[in-house]
């Protein structure tokens, strides 16, 4: 039977190219993206119902960062009827700054959206009695290795990596695999605030990781036993 996917940040960059890839490659009958309303989401919906007409893709919009809106997000899977089997957590968000510059809520903003939304949506579907068969945390080799002037993700994503550790071990019980990749430089959006002046043509593309997360989702995928897995070229 076909398998239904959560991709948080499902609107551009890496989420949207995992979307494109698994749309191509596999049995994935249903796609639901979380990412806030925007013209280029829109777009990206539009072109792959288009595309895969046999599939389905569900636009959910919120900010992941605001609680509430991440719990409508997650109540309308419920209203709808829809169960995941794998969850992709791969919005990401970043303000690079020096530490005295860095405001307060902000890094409260990055922690809530890149470590506690992925926590609550794990969380929402294990208290709803729906655990996921996989699920899939992109952190970030900044996560690994600090680096200065990225305080706030570099915190955040090892975060996210340490509490992939933690679930991996606590979700065993439920059968649900739990893995996190840490890509490296990777030609998006979010790069170009990390690194202005950077070509994006010299660095890996959003296609390369997505072909990753295509090989993890796949039956191969069950044998590759990793709490963090590092992409890069
Ligand atoms: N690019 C890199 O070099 C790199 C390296 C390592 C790890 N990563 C990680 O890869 C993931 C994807 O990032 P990307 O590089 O593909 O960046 P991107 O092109 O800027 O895309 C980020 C995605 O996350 C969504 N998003 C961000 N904040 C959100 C929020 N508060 N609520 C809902 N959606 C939100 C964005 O949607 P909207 O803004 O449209 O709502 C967009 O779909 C992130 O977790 C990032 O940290 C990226």
């Amino acid at each position: 039977m076909s398998e239904t996917i959560l991709v948080t940040g499902g609107s551009k960059g890496i989420g949207a190219a995992i979307v494109e890839q698994l749309a191509r490659e596999r049995d994935v009958g249903t796609f639901v993206t979380i990412a806030r309303r925007s013209n280029e989401y829109g777009r990206f919906i539009e072109r792959n119902t288009s595309l895969y007409p046999d599939k389905n893709f569900i636009p959910l919009y919120a900010d992941i960062g605001n609680r509430d809106q991440l719990e409508f997000a997650m109540d309308e899977l419920a209203r709808r009827n829809i169960r995941v089997d794998t969850v992709v957590n791969n919005a990401g968000y970043t303000n690079p700054k020096s530490v005295n510059e860095i405001n307060i809520d902000d890094f409260l903003y990055t922690l809530k959206t890149n470590l506690v939304a992925p926590f609550s949506i794990v969380q929402t579907l294990i208290k709803r009695g729906q655990p996921p068969r996989l699920v899939i945390n992109i952190a970030s080799t900044a996560g690994i290795n600090g680096r200065p002037g990225w305080l706030t993700y570099s915190a955040s994503k090892a975060g996210l990596i340490n509490m992939t550790e933690v679930l991996r071990e606590e979700l065993k019980v439920y059968g649900t695999r739990v893995v996190c990749v840490s890509p490296g430089r990777c030609a998006t959006d979010l790069r170009k605030t990390l690194a202005p002046d950077e070509d994006p043509a010299t660095i890996m593309q959003p296609s390369d990781v997505a072909r990753v997360i295509s090989v993890l989702v796949s039956e191969v995928g069950h044998l590759i036993d990793s709490q963090n897995l590092v992409v890069r070229t």
